[in-house]
């Protein structure tokens, strides 16, 4: 199998425990959400809207949002990932919103590992709590909470489940049939 730099830091990534009292520099922010920008959309749809929250107080109630999650409360920036448009898919109309918003935040979190910055994905939160927080219209569902900073302390990665069942080949049985490809 072919390592490439991506493999690499997917394999490095550890979650952090909490973040450190450090600022982040704001070109680091700036690349983080550029990368978003970049991110698969269904449609090319590129609904979402993402609110870079620096302000203390409002961290500090993000954070309560979250049921006072650690990271939340410990982060230095918190980006809010909000669908400002309800996009679907053509055929099934299946909202690909939530898809499309969790491909731009796991960019994020790739951006940030490759600047050695970390990404905590928060989606426990009540919604209805954030969205006064930075005045988020009621009609703007908030698909994710992406705590981003240096760590203070990280945890191990939880243990990856064997190849052979998560990776089927040609049929969900299949566990490995690998063909050559032309
Ligand atoms: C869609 C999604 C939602 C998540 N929501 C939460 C959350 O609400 N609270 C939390 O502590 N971690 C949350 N996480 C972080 C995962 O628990 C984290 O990725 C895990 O602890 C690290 O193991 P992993 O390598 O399997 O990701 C979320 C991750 C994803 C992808």
């Amino acid at each position: 199998m072919r390592v490439t730099r991506l493999l690499q830091l997917a394999r490095n990534r550890r979650p952090v425990q909490n973040f450190a009292d450090r600022p982040l520099p704001m070109d680091a922010v700036e690349a983080i959400l550029e990368a978003a920008r970049y991110a698969p959309s269904a449609r090319e749809a590129q609904p979402w809207r993402f609110v870079v929250v620096q302000e203390a107080l409002a961290r500090h109630r993000l954070a309560q949002a979250a049921f006072n999650h650690p990271h939340l409360r410990s982060a230095p920036v918190i980006v809010v990932c909000c669908a400002r448009i309800h996009s679907h898919v053509s055929g099934s109309g299946r909202p690909s919103y939530p898809m499309d918003l969790a491909a731009a935040t796991q960019t994020m979190m790739i951006a940030a590992a490759d600047l050695g910055v970390y990404g905590s994905w928060v989606y426990g939160f009540r919604e209805s709590h954030v969205r006064p927080v930075v005045a988020i219209p009621e009609d703007v569902p908030v698909l994710g909470l992406l705590g981003l900073g240096y760590p203070d302390g990280l945890a191990n990665l939880p243990e990856r489940r064997p190849r052979e069942e998560v990776i089927a080949w040609d049929q969900w049985r299949n566990e490995d049939v690998r063909r050559s490809l032309p």
